[in-house]
């Protein structure tokens, strides 16, 4: 653990700001899932790709409060750098909310010309129309949860999309004119091999989009699959498939820049990148976290928390604001930047967290020493292993 400084934090002062909104709806719940997401009340088959108006409209007026709120808690104003729109499923909106939902973010917070905005869509619940409203309000940057193009696969991920829908949902955005398109998807699939795996970024690199997400599954507790636990590959398979992906996006001309992140050349997420540089963002929607770091009456961070589940958001919302300790600056700062294969520079640390270069030496020679990072005077970075096994490395705190 770093040793304590006597004296208050010195934080530089930011006049940026990121915009994160919450919405915790689903057509269904997928069974590795443990976002605050939950599925909306289906009377008869066809599955309803929409939300009840009522429920929508109250939300949307709830959201606003909500964002009207932390600009008032804000010690000066800031102008509005990045908005991401995540779930859930936020194409579940109306083309009525979402004008609703942007006119008020331009009265409280507004979006500037570079203002990058990003919105989630599941291919299950992806229509031109929603897509081109999005598009109409500001939104620059769609990102489309393909997670596989298997219909097995997606069928045993319990997705309510199929490859088709995955096809036509990115042929909509591009028709809708998103110019910024992120896919995610998923690796070590229940009883995949590295060929289908191999397949799936094939197809993903084929539509030619602006960044990839690439993530391993993980089994996560209160999901259906850490109840019911599928048949997940070999170690040595999911290594393979590890391996050999980063190498097939690298020769796809992708470069990874964050674990799981692959952009085209300009392409970055800004959106995450502040979250990974420490940056300071206000969260708004059930279970949305804030960061926001503030110079009086002494420099300090506060980590802001809603209400979680949606009812209770709507109905007796709370706002949970916590100090961060300085004991808890490293690690909170570390289990970011460290996710960033360029890492961090000891400016930008210091900049971000008051704290001084000297508390991060000790982390730094042990963690240097077992291979984990590499670091000179000015800069600190993991190593290809250290991105491979983050969490080991964040435990050497
Ligand atoms: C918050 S989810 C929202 C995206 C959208 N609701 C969807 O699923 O289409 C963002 C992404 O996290 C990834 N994800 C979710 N749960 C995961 C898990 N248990 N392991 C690995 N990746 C996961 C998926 O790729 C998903 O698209
Ligand atoms: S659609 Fe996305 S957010 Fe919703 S349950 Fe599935 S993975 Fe979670």
């Amino acid at each position: 653990m770093s040793k304590l400084s006597a004296q208050p934090l010195s934080l530089a002062k930011t006049d940026t700001i990121a915009l994160y909104i919450h919405i915790p709806w689903c057509i269904k719940k997928c069974p590795y899932c443990d976002f605050n997401s939950h599925a909306i009340k289906q009377p008869v088959q066809p599955l309803s790709t929409h939300l009840d108006p009522e429920l929508e409209s109250a939300y949307i007026k709830r959201l606003l409060s909500d964002l009207k709120n932390e600009v008032r808690e804000l010690e000066t104003p800031r102008r509005l750098s990045s908005i991401f729109i995540g779930g859930g499923t936020p194409s579940l909106l109306s083309e009525t909310a979402i004008k609703r939902l942007f006119t008020g973010i331009n009265q409280f917070l507004p979006l500037q010309a570079d203002t990058e905005c990003t919105v989630e869509a599941n291919p299950g619940s992806s229509d031109i129309n929603c897509f081109k409203a999005f598009r109409e309000a500001g939104v620059n940057r769609l990102s489309l949860g393909i997670q596989s193009f298997s219909d097995a696969a997606l069928k045993k991920l319990g997705r309510v999309h199929n490859k088709a829908a995955a096809y036509r949902a990115f042929e909509a955005a591009r028709a809708a004119e998103f110019e910024n398109i992120n896919l995610d998807l998923m690796h070590g699939l229940p009883g995949q091999t590295i060929e289908a795996a191999m397949s799936d970024l094939d197809q993903a690199i084929a539509l030619n989009s602006e960044h990839l997400s690439w993530y391993q599954l993980t089994i996560e507790p209160n999901t259906l699959f850490y109840t019911h636990r599928p048949d997940l590959p070999a170690e040595q398979t999911l290594w393979n498939i590890y391996r050999t992906g980063l190498e097939y996006l690298q020769k796809a001309g992708f470069k990874r820049y964050e674990i799981s992140a692959f952009k085209r050349p300009g392409k970055a997420c800004r959106h995450n990148l502040n979250y990974w540089n420490f940056g300071d963002y206000i969260g708004i929607g059930a279970g949305a976290h804030g960061k926001i770091s503030f110079q009086t009456p002494q420099p300090g961070i506060h980590r802001t928390l809603k209400t979680r589940v949606p009812n209770d958001y709507l109905n007796t919302p709370k706002r949970i604001v916590n100090l961060i300790q300085e004991e808890d600056l490293l690690l909170e700062y570390l289990m970011n930047a460290l996710r960033l294969v360029e890492g961090f520079t000891l400016s930008s640390f210091s900049e971000s967290t008051g704290l001084s270069q000297n508390q991060l030496q000790p982390f730094l020679n042990s963690s240097k020493s077992r291979g984990l990072i590499q670091f000179d005077q000015n800069h600190v970075k993991p190593t290809p292993l250290g991105l491979r096994y983050l969490d080991d490395l964040l435990l050497m705190i």
